[in-house]
């Protein structure tokens, strides 16, 4: 069943039309009683949707509980990682759905400031947002929501520099107060200091859709429709399938069945290699994984990550090493450069990456390799390092035979030292 994705519900700004097919329900359940609020979202079990997975009732919980007369909602709208396509459709087609979620964000925490956080390339999703926002500011129950909230409640469309780094919850933050999005150490986590130095919620685009659907109606009804984990997820299905797209799906369907029922199958005459879940950020699943079901638990214990739920199909015959190359060459162009391990190693690990994939490997560049991905994760202040080191490791891991056999690491060494005398 279709949730965030139903084509009656794509009524782009029009806000009576998203209240003719059911509009509105979450937040006048959330006004009717804001205590439930966030026993609602723990029961419905609803996950961070931005790649981690981290369960939304304890970010919003950690807001709700944390001191501040001004708290923030910031709806990351960034996506700007290769392959995830998701958040902009909802921005552009459901942008009511986008933002309810952010005002029942917004009861549930005690913020009166709500930004949408948007990547300047949706030209679409701007303007469709800008329409849109206005409507709800005219709205009577946007000034109930701002009376219960106790003063004016704001709800503004920033557009972010268009970096990926931008899309990092510290570098969002630092972008909405005008300044460049440099990712910060956490902590101090946002919750506790965030936009101003004030509580801050950050959520992506589509976990705030879900929880619009949790509110209107019910734990229980959003739980009963995913099979392994409670819900639907947006899949950004691209690479070498019949029909790429976007496809919503319950939770738990197996990654087999996304790329055959759904995706269409293989494109003729190619045969079924691995596939880049999460995106270029994330780790391969093979086809030894095919009937896994596709939740976050299920896909952890495989070893990978569902991450946003970019699925790239690769076919036989494209090379791992090649796309690894070209996943971390995009992490070195979008390193902000403050950490030298991120800016120098993710550099370095792309020329080293790149020089295997042409075909002049050397003996030793495995073993360097490994030591890339051991000391990479953890070394920057944010996570970008931890993704070009993530798709390196999973690659490694599952292709082992390829790497040694681009870069003859079990070859003799070239140079050979002179004898000593
Ligand atoms: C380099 C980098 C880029 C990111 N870009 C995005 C993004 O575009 N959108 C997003 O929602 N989360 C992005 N994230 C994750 C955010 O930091 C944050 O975890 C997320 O917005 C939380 O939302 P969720 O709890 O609803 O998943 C990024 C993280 C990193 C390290």
């Amino acid at each position: 069943m279709k949730l965030l994705t139903r084509a009656e519900a794509q009524v782009g700004p029009d806000l009576a039309a998203w209240r003719a097919v059911g509009g509105g329900e979450g937040l006048r359940r959330a006004l009717a009683a804001p205590d439930a609020i966030l026993t609602e979202i723990r029961d419905a079990g609803l996950r961070g949707m931005g790649g981690a997975g981290f369960s939304t009732y304890q970010k919003w919980a950690a807001v709700a509980a944390a001191e501040g007369a001004e708290k923030w909602v910031v709806c990351n709208g960034n996506e700007d990682e290769p392959g995830t396509f998701k958040d902009r459709f909802l921005l552009a087609r459901t942008p009511h759905q986008v933002i309810e979620g952010a005002l029942v964000a917004a009861l549930a925490v005690g913020a009166r400031h709500v930004v949408l956080y948007v990547n300047p390339r949706e030209t679409e999703a701007l303007e469709v947002l800008t329409a849109a926002t206005a409507a709800w500011r005219e709205d009577a129950s946007f000034a109930a929501l701002g009376a219960a909230l106790g003063g004016e409640l704001h709800l503004d469309v920033v557009e972010s520099s268009g970096l990926y780094v931008g899309g990092e919850e510290t570098a969002a933050i630092a972008s909405v107060e005008g300044r460049f999005p440099f990712p910060r150490p956490k902590p101090p986590w946002p919750a506790a200091s965030g936009v101003h130095g004030a509580p801050t919620l950050v959520n992506n685009v589509e976990t705030l859709a879900h929880a619009v659907h949790v509110m209107a109606r019910g734990a229980a009804f959003y739980r009963g429709l995913g099979r392994t984990a409670p819900g639907t997820k947006l899949y950004s299905l691209s690479g070498d399938v019949l029909r790429p797209g976007l496809h919503e799906l319950p939770m738990g369907t197996t990654l087999r069945e996304l790329i055959t029922d759904h995706g269409g199958g293989m494109l003729a005459g190619r045969a079924f290699k691995a596939v880049f879940t999460g995106g270029p950020s994330n780790t391969l699943l093979t086809a030894e994984d095919l009937d896994v079901p596709l939740d976050f638990d299920s896909v952890r214990a495989r070893g990978a990550r569902l991450g946003t739920g970019a699925m790239i199909v690769i076919s036989e015959g494209t090379s791992i090493v090649r796309k690894t190359a070209e996943y971390v060459t995009f992490f070195a162009e979008s390193s902000c450069g403050q950490c030298p391990p991120c800016k120098v190693g993710t550099a370095q690990l792309a020329r080293t990456l790149e020089r295997i994939a042409r075909g002049e490997g050397r003996p030793g560049d495995l073993a360097s390799l490994e030591s890339f991905a051991r000391l990479l994760p953890g070394s920057g202040r944010c996570g970008l390092v931890d993704g070009a080191a993530t798709v390196l490791q999973s690659s490694l891991e599952r292709f082992r035979d390829e790497y040694a056999a681009a870069s003859g690491s079990s070859a003799t060494p070239r140079v050979s030292l002179p004898p000593i005398e």
